[in-house]
């Protein structure tokens, strides 16, 4: 088990919510992000709420195109040049840190209580840096250890956990295999001990067998640390193995979110519906599906529910945006047939 640092205040705070009851460690409202384009703003993000306790792993889900990693980089506040529009609340440990300036957010929270393990970080390494001192960075940058021993030794610690060789420290990240990569750039993001991070696409660039070892190093991490996640994948199959809680995104919007066990059980949403019988490893019993037609644009989505003109389902009231539903087991769906469920158990 890591000893626990006892000026880190991120820690004391992981810690505090860990032993006791569950709680909204973090906590999304109405978060916006719109990219400018020549054809106009792309909706990328539009309007996301969604709330996450202490030591819980939320996996994000949805086709490519559908904001993921936009979410991702909202979360983090790492905007590209072309912002149209940046706005909503992020609750962190009940503060609003969408309300700290560029340079305090940069000081205080990003790397230091929320990280972001990128999609391809295996390949974002400084090849010609030593994994160590790419690892060690953060916690000199933000004065958390006396030297750089200290330094070395804090992030060793956090190898051992990921299962990589102390040796791997000296190394370049060139000489290091893909999944071996992937370790180093997760242990970067994991040596402040953050409150939140996000993993995007964590697997999708490897083969399989290192995928599985992966996700078996992520659920170590997870009992070890504490850890709480948002796990961003476009397989379902694979989230399930880490995932408490899914929420499902479709052009822009959130239009499920469940406890997991629930969710695979018995998914809510047309979208959601079809995502699973999509996957091999998780049908039942039923033929293999593809869901037809494509996503919609996000420069023009349609006004109504955006999934309406690939659902088997649509009828009239679709025409008019449906609003997030919440049933009294806690899953919430945006679909008028669920809005209709909840109307009828409350009867
Ligand atoms: N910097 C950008 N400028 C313009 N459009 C972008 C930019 N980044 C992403 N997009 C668009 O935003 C939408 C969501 O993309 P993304 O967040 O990468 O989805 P996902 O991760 O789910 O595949 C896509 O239509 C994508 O083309
Ligand atoms: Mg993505």
């Amino acid at each position: 088990m890591m000893a626990v640092n006892a000026n880190s205040n991120a820690n004391a705070k992981t810690n505090a919510g860990a032993g006791t009851d569950a709680y909204a460690i973090f906590r999304l409202e109405n978060l916006q992000l719109y990219f400018n384009t020549r054809i106009g703003p792309v909706q990328a993000v539009d309007g996301v709420s969604f709330s996450l306790a202490s030591g819980r792993t939320l996996a994000l889900v949805g086709e490519s195109g559908c904001g993921k990693s936009s979410l991702g980089r909202a979360i983090l506040r790492l905007l590209p040049r072309n912002v149209h529009t940046y706005k909503g609340s992020i609750f962190l440990n009940g503060t609003d840190v969408m309300t700290y300036s560029n340079e305090r957010f940069r000081r205080q929270v990003r790397w230091v209580r929320m990280a972001l393990v990128p999609q391809a970080a295996m390949n974002a390494l400084n090849p010609v840096v030593k994994v160590e001192d790419q690892v060690a960075e953060p916690l000199l940058v933000h004065q958390r250890v006396k030297n750089k021993a200290e330094a070395y030794s804090r992030a060793y610690e956090i190898f051992k956990v990921l299962g990589l060789p102390q040796d791997f420290l000296n190394r370049y990240a060139f000489e290091l295999s893909g999944g071996m990569r992937q370790r180093a750039a997760i242990a970067m993001a994991l040596v402040m001990h953050p409150e939140l991070i996000v993993l995007d696409e964590p697997t999708s660039a490897l083969d399989l067998l290192t995928q599985s070892n992966i996700m078996n190093v992520l659920k170590k991490v997870k009992w070890e640390f504490k850890s709480t996640f948002i796990l961003i994948t476009h397989d379902i199959a694979t989230a399930s193995e880490l995932a408490d809680d899914v929420a499902v995104m479709y052009a822009g919007q959130l239009v499920e979110k469940a406890d997991a066990r629930l969710f695979y059980d018995d998914p809510l949403h047309p979208y959601s519906r079809k995502l699973m019988a999509s996957v091999p490893t998780l049908r039942k019993d039923k033929k293999l599906e593809f869901i037809p037609g494509q996503p919609p644009s996000l420069i023009n989505p349609p006004k109504g529910c955006r999934f309406a003109d690939r659902c088997e389902l649509r009828h009239e009231r679709c025409a008019a945006e449906p609003p997030m539903v919440t049933l009294p087991d806690g899953r919430q769906a945006k679909c008028w047939l669920v809005e209709q469920k909840a109307r009828e158990q409350h009867a």
